[in-house]
């Protein structure tokens, strides 16, 4: 999401941080549901029904519903699903999930107002080697973001892991979407691209909250909108994988809210 550097970066307090912890455990509770059921022949707008349904039982307020900035339409889902050369924001509807293809969920519930957002790729059945591939590098760069979140690194550290890890690899990364803060909303600052130098912006503080999300193209990192004004999708068809974690700063290193055992 788009956001401007500089903005104060809120820090947690405790009570709030349990809520986000919460959120967290939820969101990834559901991910790990919502990944067991793409398989081919599942319709993207199946899943979206499911989700709509855990939520409902587990009376959640979903992040993404009627979420619209900047003039943006309200995003119409609760999940986003994003398949093979769709590199994120994809819209649940009439698309049926295939044996090869890569599928991306991003999914983002609140408690109490208080956030968590996370993205999974699965591989369906027998992917290519390369997309394969392409999926493990963008996990990785994601722990090796998540891995730089200590308390007195530079903000810039966590993008550069990224890029560092996912060039040499042969892998383009977006520079349209990025990282962000998130608490009160699922998108505070800072905004955190996933390239550009180490040892820049803020240092990292206990209490921060950031949401990692690497962006990883097969092909070149051009990006292009369809006309649901949502739907980011390669410009040369390539295909791209997502993955993303909500992490909290501690004094004892970062702590992933959005993970439970099973999950990515
Ligand atoms: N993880 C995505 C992001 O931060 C979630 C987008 S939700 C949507 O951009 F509602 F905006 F699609
Ligand atoms: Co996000």
């Amino acid at each position: 999401m788009k956001l401007s550097y500089g903005q104060k970066i809120p820090i947690k307090t405790r009570s709030e941080i349990d809520r986000m912890r919460e959120a967290g455990r939820h969101v990834a509770e559901i991910l790990v549901e919502l990944r067991d059921r793409v398989r081919p022949g599942v319709g993207t707008e199946e899943l979206d029904r499911y989700a709509r349904k855990l939520i409902r039982e587990r009376g959640l307020t979903s992040s993404f519903l009627g979420y619209g900035p900047y003039g943006l339409p309200a995003y119409p889902a609760v999940l986003c699903v994003s398949v093979n050369e769709e590199i994120v924001h994809g819209i649940p509807g009439g698309r049926v999930i295939r044996e090869g293809d890569i599928v991306s969920l991003d999914f983002g519930v609140s408690v109490e107002g208080w956030h968590g957002d996370s993205a999974v790729t699965v591989c369906v059945g027998d992917v290519t080697e390369e997309c394969r591939h392409l999926v493990e590098v963008t996990r990785e760069s994601l722990d090796r973001a998540i891995k730089t979140m200590r308390c007195g690194q530079r903000l810039s550290d966590i993008g550069h892991a990224v890029q560092e890890f996912v060039e040499p690899a042969g892998y383009s990364v977006v520079r349209d979407f990025a990282g962000h803060g998130i608490g009160a909303a699922m998108h505070e600052p800072p905004w955190i691209p996933n390239y550009g130098p180490r040892g820049r912006g803020p240092r990292l503080v206990p209490g921060m909250v950031f949401a990692i999300e690497p962006m990883v193209n097969a092909g070149a990192p051009d990006v292009e909108i369809l006309d649901d004004e949502w739907t980011a999708v390669t410009v040369d068809g390539a295909a791209s994988a997502h993955f993303e974690h909500t992490i909290l700063v501690t004094d004892d290193g970062p702590e992933v809210l959005t993970q439970v055992a099973g999950s990515h």
